[in-house]
C-alpha cells in the first residue's frame, strides 16, 4: 500500500515537472542572448564550446576547446540563443593557446581567437571587459553556454542556460580536488550541488556584475555535491591578454586585435 502511494507520488512529482526536464545548464534556467551579449558560441569541428566577445573581433576562450584544431577548422556564432543556428558567423584567422597549457587539469585553459572580421554591434552582440580584482569568496557570479542540462544527458539543442553559484575558496576546493587548484584557477558551485556548467559550456564566460572573472574550464562529472566547476581565473591573465591584444605596448595604433601588432613588428623586424 505504502509503496504503491510512493509510487504514485514520485510518477506525479515526474510529470508535473522532472528535475531532467527542467534543469538547465544544470540547474539553470534560460537566458535570451540580449541579456548576455558577449556571449558565443566556439565551433570547432563538430564539437561545441562557449567564448567571450572581449573585442568585436576577438573572442576568449579554454585552450582545451581549441587546441587540437587549426584556425580554420574553428568557427564562431555570436547572437544567437542556439549554438547552431541563428546569430551571425565569423571564421578565425587566428590562434593563441597559452604557452603554458598542458591539459585544462593543470591550468593555464585559456587561448585568444582573432576573428576574420569585426562582428557587428547591435543589441544582441557586445563586448564584456575583463575584471580588474578577484571578488571575494562567495561572491555570485553567473555562468552560462549551451552545454549538456545534465552530466548523463545526450546532447539536446538547447537554449542558451545560465546559472548563479558562488565562488568558493580555494583550499575547501581543494579538498575535494586533492591539490589540483591551483592560483591562476578558482571554484564556484553552491552547497550541495546541483548547480554548475557542464560539457559543451567550457570556455565560456563566468561574470561578476558583467565583468568576466573566469573561463569554464572543468569538473570532475558535473553539479556534483563534492566537486564544484572550476574556471580559468582571468585575474591571473589580464597582463598576457593585454600583451596580446595591443602588441607590445602601442595600444592605441593596434585597436583590431592582437595579430596584425605581432605582423606589422615581425615585418619591421625581417625588413631591418
Ligand atoms: N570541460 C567541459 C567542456 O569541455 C566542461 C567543463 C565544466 N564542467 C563543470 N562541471 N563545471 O565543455
Amino acid at each position: 500500500m505504502w509503496k504503491k502511494l510512493l509510487l504514485v507520488l514520485f510518477f506525479v512529482e515526474n510529470c508535473l515537472g522532472s528535475p531532467e526536464e527542467e534543469d538547465r545548464i544544470v540547474g539553470g534556467s534560460s537566458l535570451s542572448i540580449e541579456f548576455r551579449k558577449y556571449q558565443v558560441a566556439v565551433l570547432p569541428g563538430d564539437f561545441v564550446c562557449g567564448g567571450a566577445l572581449i573585442k568585436l573581433d576577438c573572442v576568449l576562450t579554454a585552450a582545451h576547446c581549441v587546441n587540437n584544431f587549426a584556425p580554420n577548422e574553428i568557427t564562431v556564432r555570436a547572437g544567437s540563443n542556439f549554438a547552431q543556428s541563428g546569430g551571425q558567423i565569423q571564421l578565425v584567422t587566428k590562434k593563441i593557446v597559452h604557452p603554458n597549457y598542458v591539459t585544462s587539469s593543470t591550468g593555464y585553459d585559456i587561448s585568444l581567437l582573432k576573428l576574420r572580421e569585426e562582428f557587428t554591434e547591435s543589441s544582441y552582440i557586445g563586448v564584456i571587459n575583463l575584471v580588474s580584482t578577484m571578488p571575494d569568496v562567495g561572491s555570485p557570479i553567473i555562468v552560462s553556454g549551451y552545454g549538456l542540462l545534465s552530466e548523463d544527458a545526450a546532447f539536446r539543442r538547447v537554449y542558451l542556460q545560465s546559472v548563479n553559484v558562488a565562488i568558493l575558496s580555494t583550499s575547501k576546493c581543494n579538498t575535494s580536488y586533492q591539490g589540483l587548484i591551483t592560483d591562476t584557477m578558482f571554484c564556484a558551485g553552491v552547497i550541495g550541488g546541483g548547480k554548475d556548467a557542464c560539457q559543451g559550456d567550457s570556455g565560456g564566460p563566468a561574470t561578476f556584475n558583467d565583468e568576466l572573472v573566469g573561463i569554464i574550464s572543468f569538473g570532475k562529472g558535473c553539479a556534483e555535491e563534492y566537486y564544484p566547476g572550476v574556471y580559468t581565473k582571468i585575474t591571473a591573465f589580464v597582463d598576457w591578454i593585454n600583451k596580446k591584444l595591443t602588441g607590445l605596448g602601442s595600444a592605441k595604433v593596434f585597436t583590431l586585435c592582437f595579430s596584425e601588432a605581432v605582423n606589422v613588428v615581425k615585418f619591421v623586424l625581417e625588413v631591418a
